[in-house]
């Protein structure tokens, strides 16, 4: 079986399993956090090298108040609780988005959490947080503009590689698929970028009831998948690019 080496998650329907329950929005993010305990060791567990997790948008402050609050205090614990564990697998932290707006305890605990896992080799597990992908994208070509305007590069050498280097995913490979939860079918303003040939598969099942079958059942069809990149079928096979996730 070929798994993909980078898989991000859209994890959505937390507030839809609570309804469905005649529970607050929030027991529904509480039930969503011990999914994500689950997958992260299942994930580490299989072999994926890169785990992306879309934890918080730009657009998730707009939410009232109460829940903002009570998705940060679920973050800090979960950093809390998932430090020796992510330390006992190997587990890198990493974070992307526009960190800078989280409130200072979280935005510490992150970085400290960051630090202690700063040389583990195995699993890189990214939190996408206060992340949208107009913003990253924007804040990248802030940047360029501001090299370009002090003469440190010239127009023509932007190229797509130093676009990509400027993104808060540097360093990170492509996913080779996506999966997003609760039936959406959108991008929502995800590693807009960095999805150009991912694999997309959309499950009905809510976050918070997305299992390790769930998992199973999506890395089973990313294998049942053609991938191209633009080229025929055939000059695929001769590259044997799907090996390990293929080209990125
Ligand atoms: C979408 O459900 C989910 C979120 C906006 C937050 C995701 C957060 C977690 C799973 C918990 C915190 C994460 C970590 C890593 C500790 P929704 O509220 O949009 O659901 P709905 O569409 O059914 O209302």
């Amino acid at each position: 079986m070929y798994l993909p080496r980078h898989l991000a998650i859209i994890m959505d329907g937390n507030g839809r399993w609570a309804r469905q329950r005649g529970l607050p929005r929030i027991l529904g993010h509480q039930q969503g956090v011990d999914v994500v305990r689950g997958i992260v060791e299942e994930c580490s567990k299989l072999g994926i090298s890169w785990l992306t997790l879309y934890a918080f948008s730009s657009e998730n402050w707009g939410r009232p108040e109460e829940e903002v609050e009570a998705l940060m205090g679920l973050l800090v614990n979960y950093l809390r609780n998932e430090l020796d564990t992510m330390l006992k697998h190997g587990i890198r932290l990493n974070v992307i988005g526009d960190i800078g707006r989280m409130p200072l305890a979280v935005a510490k605990m992150l970085q400290e959490s960051m630090e202690r896992t700063r040389e583990q080799k195995g699993m890189v597990l990214t939190l996408a947080l206060s992340y949208g992908a107009r913003d990253e994208i924007t804040r990248a070509v802030r940047k360029i503009a501001a090299a370009a305007a002090s003469g440190e590069i010239t127009a023509d050498r932007v190229s797509e590689q130093m676009v990509g280097d400027y993104l808060d995913t540097a360093g990170l490979p492509d996913p080779d698929l996506l999966i997003r939860t609760s039936g959406e079918m959108r991008i929502s303003n995800f590693l807009l970028w960095q999805l150009a040939y991912t694999e997309l598969y959309f499950t009905e099942a809510l976050w918070p009831d997305f299992k390790s079958d769930h998992l199973r059942q999506a890395l089973h069809e990313y294998n049942r998948r053609e991938r191209r990149f633009g080229l025929t079928g055939e000059q695929m096979k001769k590259e044997g690019s799907k090996e390990e996730g293929g080209r990125h």
